[in-house]
């Protein structure tokens, strides 16, 4: 018989997972209930109901998708994009990477247009390459953590609803932590996950369909031979290519008939609707402005210690901070020291970036000035043992200064 496996003590400091809120670590501990229970269902329209306030958002079908956030992402395409259809994909880092490759997948004709890593798209480069590609769907993310950049979007939905376009967006590593109003802005579809600035373990997709998205699902519905009535209208559109991440099945089984598909991760169910309370009860522009203070703070001690940011900081993500990896300093062993002498863990990038910069994140349960301190001054005294040049101290005194007038302003 093996031992229990019993994870080590950590504070998770990186680009996400972060650790999970000890509420939604309790609530997931929660005894099961059966699908069709009625405090099931009650939940779920709870959850539902909550997930629209968190989004921003009236629209009926905000719903979960039983996945990490890239299975929302593959259930959006999968469920909008037909065979040859064009995809429009702005990329600033690699998850734009990762929707070019889901729409491709699902057959789409994908286009790009790029932007140099650390910098976001001005509003006319999207309007141009709308008028050029004329897609079917236009897909962005908010917030690249590979890069640290916030994608703004105030404008994006204007564009697209003139020309015609559907805007999907994966906010997956922004929302809760930045800005971001679905319905204001005209977002069409927007998917996220738990485990950046919700606070919660990655296994669950938050997602909210506008209604133009919503009938074009619909008119693709399709309902499983084994279940099907007499009473069940199907649409004329393509069937969905999926199964599981098929979208109209899914808002079955969220709608009032509760049809069956999957069997619900109840576990999850009950750690995001707990996710989306404390969000709501902390209020969404408290914990935005959560968020930056401690993103800011985190910025300001990293530059006392002679570092120098990475990135375009005037679009920077509240919740995580790219910073450079001095040349004579090894980041692999720094992230090694940090990890196994003081149990923090911070990350590195991807492509381009890998061992170029760290990207140290203050999100969710974890953006508090505690962490934020620690975090500094461990990361001090392992660049001290590099023999990185700084002022000792002077690293978690610039942090203390930066929410010393956050107090008094
Ligand atoms: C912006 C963004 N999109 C998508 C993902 C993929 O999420 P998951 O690993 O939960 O599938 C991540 C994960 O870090 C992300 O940051």
């Amino acid at each position: 018989m093996t031992a229990p496996y019993l994870p080590p003590p950590r504070l998770l400091m990186g680009p996400g997972p972060i650790d999970a809120d000890p509420r939604v670590l309790q609530a997931m501990s929660s005894q099961l209930i059966g699908q069709f229970d009625p405090s099931m269902t009650a939940c779920m329209d709870l959850t539902m109901a909550s997930y629209r306030e968190v989004f921003c958002t009236d629209n009926q079908w905000t719903f979960l998708v039983n996945s990490t956030s890239r299975g929302a992402i593959e259930a959006s395409m999968v469920s909008l994009v037909e065979p040859g259809d064009t995809v429009l994909v702005p990329i600033f880092g690699r998850f734009g990477y990762l929707l070019k490759e889901i729409a491709s997948r699902c057959g789409a004709n994908v286009e790009t247009i790029e932007v140099p890593w650390g910098t976001v798209f001005d509003p006319q480069q999207i309007a141009d390459a709308i008028r050029e590609t004329q897609p079917k769907v236009l897909a962005i993310v908010q917030g690249d953590t590979s890069t640290t950049m916030l994608q703004p979007l105030t404008d994006i939905g204007a564009l697209c609803r003139e020309a015609g376009v559907i805007l999907y967006c994966d906010a997956t590593a922004s929302i809760g932590g930045n800005a971001l109003q679905t319905d204001d802005w005209g977002l069409e579809v927007v998917t996220v996950g738990l485990q950046k600035c919700l606070g919660g373990p990655s296994g669950s997709a938050p997602i909210t369909l506008g209604e133009h998205a919503v009938d074009i699902i619909k008119a693709r519905r399709h309902v499983e031979a084994g279940i099907k009535t007499q009473n069940h209208r199907e649409g004329n559109g393509l069937r969905i290519a999926s199964n599981y991440f098929d979208l109209a099945m899914i808002m079955d089984y969220w709608g009032p008939e509760r049809l069956n598909h999957h069997t619900e991760a109840t576990s999850m169910l009950y750690g995001s609707l707990e996710c989306a309370r404390i969000l709501l009860e902390e209020g969404l522009d408290n914990a935005i402005a959560r968020h930056e203070l401690n993103g800011r703070a985190l910025a300001e001690g990293l530059l006392a210690m002679n570092l120098q940011l990475y990135g375009d900081q005037q679009n920077r993500m509240n919740n995580v901070v790219g910073v450079y990896i001095p040349e004579q300093v090894n980041g692999a062993l720094v992230r090694h020291d940090m990890l196994h002498d003081y149990g923090i863990e911070i990350g590195t990038s991807f492509g381009p970036l890998d061992g170029i910069i760290w990207r140290i994140g203050t999100m969710g349960y974890n953006a508090r000035p505690d962490a934020v301190l620690k975090t500094l001054a461990c990361l001090e005294q392992c660049l001290i043992s590099s023999q990185h040049g700084m002022q000792p101290g002077a690293a978690v005194a610039a942090a203390k200064k930066t929410y010393a007038a956050a107090q008094t302003s």
